[in-house]
């Protein structure tokens, strides 16, 4: 009897859960981390000291940031035997796909800490996964250009060790550049947490049956896999070659195509299910463009200015204006990525290690809190009862 249920299809109107990590005003484009708006964490913090925020709902004294940042840089190796599971992929599997599989690998590693009612052993958890996230990234892509793996280097910092992983080999000494460091670590921080999105509710549905963290996270790859979600960011740039130069009239057909309801186009990187007014993320990650594409003097970026074009002819469009529709956070990360020389196809990749330590903050806050198992009901809409024909 469908009078039971509230019926919300895509959760509309749903809360799921009760959160301190993470505030969203989307009529005023606000984003808090535990209060603190994003804008003002990009520019003042970092990726590790935001991730302790994240996780322990406080900003560290200088002593638990050392501690934490020492137990991340310490947790980077995978186990030898994972890199036998990378030998099972074809060399052209789209990484999510070998992602998926190798982080919810992790779980048959630890065993050790399997009572996830203890907090000390959600506390391991939570560091294993985001120290471990960059080095499995990073394999992801040696396997696929057929490179050897780098091991972690602990002297580096996070976003240094993943470029070193990412783009040094065992020939040659390698000097990370500290403009696409920075960068990098800016990308973290922006796609870190975003409360009840696709991904994370997948990991606290997950989570609330009592599974370990490791494949509740890689429940959460899987889902933050589609381009409606974290696939967008690829999406945006495979749109932004496609349309391919920035002439007015060219720009005006795609922005046509994306309102037309007969064609299957949308603008990628527009558009919030809860931001009705601009993504505060995407703001900041547009002034990161801008710098970083001058620092590293490729400012001239033919994408970047289809792009900002696109945005400008969308955000004076009726069709956009009346249904609140404004680029989100995806929209220029993945100009600032190629920028980095990241493939287009590691970009979801990169979305997966950042989110990993929102995911792993409201797993560890659903299990403290005590979660009663996640079920959902449905409107029945099949047959009535009949009789199997004897
Ligand atoms: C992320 O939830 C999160 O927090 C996610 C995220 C995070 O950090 O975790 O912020 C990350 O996933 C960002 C979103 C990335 N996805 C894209 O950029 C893909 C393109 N955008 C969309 O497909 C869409 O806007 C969604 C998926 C983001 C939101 O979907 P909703 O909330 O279901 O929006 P909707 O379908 O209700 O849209 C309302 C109207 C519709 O038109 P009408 O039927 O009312 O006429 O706006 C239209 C939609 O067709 N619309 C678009 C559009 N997005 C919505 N039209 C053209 N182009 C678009 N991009």
């Amino acid at each position: 009897d469908s009078g039971y249920f509230t019926f919300d299809p895509g959760f509309v109107s749903t809360a799921s859960c009760e959160s301190e990590i993470t505030y969203i005003d989307g009529a005023n484009g606000v984003l808090l981390h535990r209060g603190y708006p994003i804008d003002q964490l990009a520019e003042h913090s970092n990726y590790i000291e935001m991730g302790y925020l994240l996780l322990n709902g406080e900003l560290p004294t200088e002593e638990q940031y050392r501690e934490f940042d020492y137990h991340v840089r310490n947790h980077t190796m995978v186990h030898e035997q994972i890199a036998n599971f990378f030998k099972g992929f074809r060399r052209d599997a789209h990484p999510m796909a070998v992602m998926c599989g190798v982080a919810g690998a992790l779980s048959a590693f630890y065993h050790d800490n399997l009572d996830i009612d203890d907090p000390e052993n959600r506390e391991v958890s939570a560091i294993r996964l985001l120290a471990k996230m960059p080095t499995l990234a990073s394999m992801c892509y040696k396997y696929n250009i057929g490179q050897p793996f780098m091991y972690p280097r602990n002297d580096l910092s996070y976003a240094e060790n993943f470029l070193y992983m990412m783009f040094g080999n065992p020939c040659e000494p390698f000097e990370v550049n500290p403009v696409a460091a920075k960068a990098m670590d800016r990308i973290f921080m922006l796609h870190a947490d975003h409360e009840q999105n696709a991904s994370t509710s997948t990991v606290r549905l997950a989570g609330s049956t009592g599974a370990n963290p490791f494949a509740c996270i890689s429940a959460g790859i899987a889902a933050l896999w589609g381009p409606a979600h974290g696939g967008a960011n690829e999406a945006v740039l495979t749109m932004l070659e496609e349309i391919g130069d920035e002439s007015e009239e060219n720009i005006q057909r795609y922005v046509d195509r994306a309102k037309d309801k007969d064609d299957p186009f949308r603008l990628m990187g527009f558009g919030h299910r809860v931001y009705r007014n601009f993504d505060p993320r995407a703001k900041v990650m547009k002034e990161t463009c801008d710098e970083v594409l001058a620092e590293l003097g490729t400012g001239n970026n033919a994408k970047l200015k289809i792009a900002k074009r696109l945005e400008q002819i969308a955000l004076e469009d009726e069709y956009f204006i009346e249904r609140k529709l404004y680029p989100n956070v995806d929209f220029y990360s993945g100009i600032i990525l190629e920028a980095l020389g990241i493939p287009t196809n590691m970009f979801t990749v990169i979305f997966a290690m950042s989110r990993t330590i929102g995911w792993i903050s409201h797993w560890n806050e659903m299990i403290k809190n005590g979660v009663r198992i996640g079920r959902p009901r449905q409107l029945y809409k099949g047959y009535d009862k009949r009789d199997y024909p004897a």
